[in-house]
């Protein structure tokens, strides 16, 4: 049994402008549900432990490399955009010794690769002791890519790009090659033979298959299923893509137990866990290392970023939950916003506009209506009232808020951080609060209610007097 690991080099090729994608942001960058495209094809190959990884870049290059920032990664640049022949001949410089590796070169805008389909392509390749191998695919539907060229023997004897195919030739060979190839070096020391295409003026690398078969040397093609292998040209295909890798994750979680109301309109990242009978409603966003628990309900119109929610947690309408932690049987929303270094204890109501932001909320609390709690430390049981806003911020310090447990803040008040409210304290409504007020104190700071009889009669007299 052949080692998978032994000299296995891998290039992926992003150099392009991507001009199909009519955009000033690289096209190998689009992001598809929270990576880079290029990221996709980046994760699938390191499951081959390859010795090195060689990634071509050419157009913004350095923002390329930078969005990317991975210490396994290679990049080379190719200098002038000469097509994927010359990015290939520009990386084989750069590889481990040489000459000696099989080479696995794959476009870096086909995210649908996995790691399981190049396996198998390696597999073959060596099995079949081929000099080259590629995956190709059927769809009738698609155009743009190269298409396979077999003799009367099934043999493969070239590639013809779509633009340059007549249209007998598309009707004859409707099998499209998937960009991704396996070359032993014997295959890559054709690379310099491949000529300049006359009407691009690219070198295309779909040219060595000709090459290679004119000399006799051993090519297959492998076919896929297109949803492993299609690539993204155009803002059509980016959408496309998306939805067929969100599906993906969205089934996945399905056959774990989770309700997704409308699949289609619910986007979930891969790296998002779920638990059983949760339920969630559509136009929905679940992002990044999100984790939620089971029987939770997640309403319409909500994004969890990078979070963790317990068992049993619902989360109302239009909520935005960031970097945060809510614990079982917290209820949050409608219009609530969560934002980072939040810790919601257990069964904590936050309610209708409360924006909570680096606070850590102590089991059984709520904050219904209308509230903003920044840098604040609650205790448990703590009722806070509608309008109350902790200011946290005076122009220059982020100062803290702390209520202890059993604590009770009415309504419409201001706590001036730094301040501390001790425990079953009481807050009168609509107070601005700036010193600390002790255990079991009540707390009122306003101006003292008149009530000036009849002045609304005398305010009218005056007033018809006036006329
Ligand atoms: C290419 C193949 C086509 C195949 C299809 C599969 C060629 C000539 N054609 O077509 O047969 O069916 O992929 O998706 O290879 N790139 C560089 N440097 C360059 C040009 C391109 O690094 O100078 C990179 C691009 O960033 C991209 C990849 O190579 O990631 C493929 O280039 P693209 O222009 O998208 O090729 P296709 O026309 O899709
Ligand atoms: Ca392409």
């Amino acid at each position: 049994m052949y080692n998978m690991r032994m000299n296995l080099s891998v290039v992926i090729l992003a150099a392009g402008r991507g001009k199909r994608m009519r955009s000033s942001i690289p096209k190998v960058l689009h992001e598809i549900l929270g990576r880079p495209m290029l990221q996709y094809s980046i994760d699938a190959v390191k499951a081959l432990r390859p010795e090195k990884l060689v990634v071509v870049v050419g157009n913004s290059s350095e923002t390329v490399s930078k969005r990317i920032n991975d210490k396994n990664v290679t990049f080379v640049l190719q200098k002038r955009l000469l097509g994927t022949g010359n990015a290939l001949s520009v990386a084989r410089n750069s590889l481990k010794g040489p000459g000696k590796d099989t080479v696995l070169a794959l476009n870096g805008d086909c995210p649908l690769i996995t790691s399981a389909t190049l396996k198998t392509l390696l597999k073959k390749h060596r099995r079949d002791g081929n000099v080259l191998s590629f995956l190709s695919f059927i769809d009738d539907s698609l155009s743009g890519y190269g298409r396979v060229i077999r003799n009367d023997n099934g043999d493969v004897t070239g590639i013809v790009e779509d633009k340059h195919a007549t249209s007998e030739e598309k009707s004859i060979f409707r099998e499209l090659n998937g960009g991704v190839y396996i070359m032993e070096p014997e295959a890559l020391d054709w690379l310099g033979r491949i000529r300049k295409n006359s009407s691009s003026g690219e070198y295309y690398l779909t040219d060595i298959v000709n090459i290679i078969s004119k000399k006799r040397g051993k090519v297959g093609a492998y076919q896929c299923a297109p949803e492993e292998i299609r690539g993204i040209n155009s803002r059509e295909e980016l959408h496309e893509i998306t939805m067929l890798l969100n599906r993906g994750n969205v089934f996945k979680l399905m056959k774990k137990g989770v309700t997704f109301i409308k699949p289609d309109s619910s986007f979930v990242h891969s790296s998002v866990s779920v638990g059983k009978d949760t339920v969630v409603y559509p136009n929905t966003f679940i992002e990044g290392r999100t984790a939620i628990g089971k029987n939770c309900i997640i309403f319409p119109g909500t994004r969890i970023y990078q979070s963790i929610l317990g068992d049993g947690v619902t989360v109302k309408d239009n909520t935005l939950i960031e970097e945060s932690r809510i614990r079982s049987g917290s209820v949050i929303g409608p219009f609530a916003h969560i934002r980072p270094g939040s810790i919601i204890g257990r069964n904590v109501k936050i309610g209708n506009f409360v924006e909570v932001k680096n606070t850590r909320v102590g089991d059984g609390s709520k904050a219904s209506h209308l509230t903003y709690l920044g840098d604040a430390e609650i205790g448990r049981d703590v009722n806070i009232g509608a309008g109350t806003i902790t200011c946290n911020y005076d122009g220059v310090d982020k100062c803290k808020t702390v209520i202890e447990s059993g604590a009770f803040i009415g309504s419409d008040s201001q706590l001036v951080a730094p301040v501390k409210i001790g425990k079953r304290a009481y807050v009168a409504a609509g107070s601005t609060i700036t010193k600390d007020v002790p255990e079991g104190n009540l707390s009122i700071s306003r101006a003292k209610q008149k009530n000036l009889k009849k002045w609304v009669a005398r305010k009218q007299s005056g007033v018809k007097k006036k006329n």
